[in-house]
């Protein structure tokens, strides 16, 4: 491109831009009719049409503004761009399709009615051109809200805490079961400074020796978003019951198979005692029987 754009270059602070601005804004109050509407939600991009098309050699030659309701956006003199803080850095203009206005990451404070104007120039002054109005909408919508559990603060006392963050407006959270509203143990509502967005969280504490269901319900505006909750209860002695049984088997079965134990020893030591004695004795008839013949034989021989 010929033309020399720059960014974020200081206002210009001449009387007469300020006048000329007092006047356009005047202009508008005439061609406020039939008003597009683009509908964003925060941290998105929108592309905002000045539905008017210009040559290059034009663009040194005319005046576009761009204003949100009572406030400058963007200003293209001469060829140059100039981007007011708040849209710095996050704000520039397509000059190859409809002059249109390009703003990044969203905020909620963008919503509002922009107008984008052209003047040409036209004996010595500026005539208007064209007008487009622009309206958009910035969305900021909760996600269902979740809940988590925070343990026992005291025995039979469970804790869940429900929140969500990311939204606008101002939200309300209640608990509810049966229907019915509860009371909630402690509730906190931020704002971030810069998005404008809330977040909210509230804790509720429950007897865990009945069932439950509760419903934690975020309205925000004239919508609502809520999660819901079950709690069944326990049959409480089930667990103790349960880690006695394995020791109610374990220990009679051991002790049965320790008395077997002793009991098989003490026949096996007895039947080989038993046997060594019988080997033994067979052994001492065997010594008298060979033993024997040869007494009588010597005593015969020598007799
Ligand atoms: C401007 O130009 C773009 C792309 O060249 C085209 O799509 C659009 O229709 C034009 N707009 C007008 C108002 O002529
Ligand atoms: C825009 O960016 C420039 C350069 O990174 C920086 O110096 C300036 O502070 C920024 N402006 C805003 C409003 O963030
Ligand atoms: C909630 O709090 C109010 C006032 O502190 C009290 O009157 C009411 O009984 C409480 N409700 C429950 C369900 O505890
Ligand atoms: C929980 O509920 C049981 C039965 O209704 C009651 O006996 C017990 O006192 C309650 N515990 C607490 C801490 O409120
Ligand atoms: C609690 O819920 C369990 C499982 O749904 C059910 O078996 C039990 O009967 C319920 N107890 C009461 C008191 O409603």
């Amino acid at each position: 491109m010929g033309h020399t754009l720059k960014w974020g270059t200081p206002p210009p602070k001449r009387p007469s831009l300020r006048l000329f601005q007092l006047l356009v804004l005047a202009g508008l109050f005439y061609f406020c009719s039939g008003i597009m509407q683009v509908t964003k939600t925060v941290k998105e991009i929108a592309v905002l049409s000045c539905d008017y098309n210009i040559s290059t050699e034009e663009l040194t030659k005319v005046r576009i503004y761009w204003q949100k309701d009572n406030e400058m956006v963007l200003a293209v003199m001469s060829g140059k761009v100039k981007v007011w803080p708040e849209y710095e850095n996050r704000t520039f203009t397509d000059f190859t399709s409809n002059l249109c206005i390009v703003i990044l990451a969203l905020r909620l404070s963008d919503k509002g009615t922009y107008t984008c104007v052209i003047q040409k120039p036209e004996q010595g002054t500026y005539r208007l051109e064209h007008l487009t109005s622009v309206k958009l909408l910035v969305r900021a919508d909760f996600p269902a809200p979740s809940i988590s559990d925070l343990g026992n603060p005291s025995p039979d006392i469970r804790r869940i805490i429900c929140s969500t963050s990311g939204g606008f407006p101002e939200p309300h959270l209640s608990w509810l079961e049966n229907g019915e509203e509860l009371n909630a143990t402690y509730t906190t509502l931020a704002q971030d400074p810069e998005t404008e967005l809330y977040t909210i969280s509230s804790e509720l504490d429950f007897n865990v020796t009945r069932n439950h269901s509760f419903m934690c319900l975020v309205k925000y505006g004239d919508l609502t978003v809520s999660q819901t909750f079950n709690w069944q209860k326990s049959a409480k002695p089930a667990p103790s019951a349960n880690q006695l049984l394995p020791w109610a088997i374990i220990i009679p079965i051991s002790a049965s198979l320790i008395i077997a134990l002793i009991l098989g020893l003490a026949w096996l030591f007895c039947r080989l005692a038993a046997r060594q004695r019988e080997r033994r004795r067979n052994e001492e008839s065997l010594e008298m029987e060979r033993l024997s013949p040869v007494c009588i034989g010597r005593v015969e021989g020598s007799g």
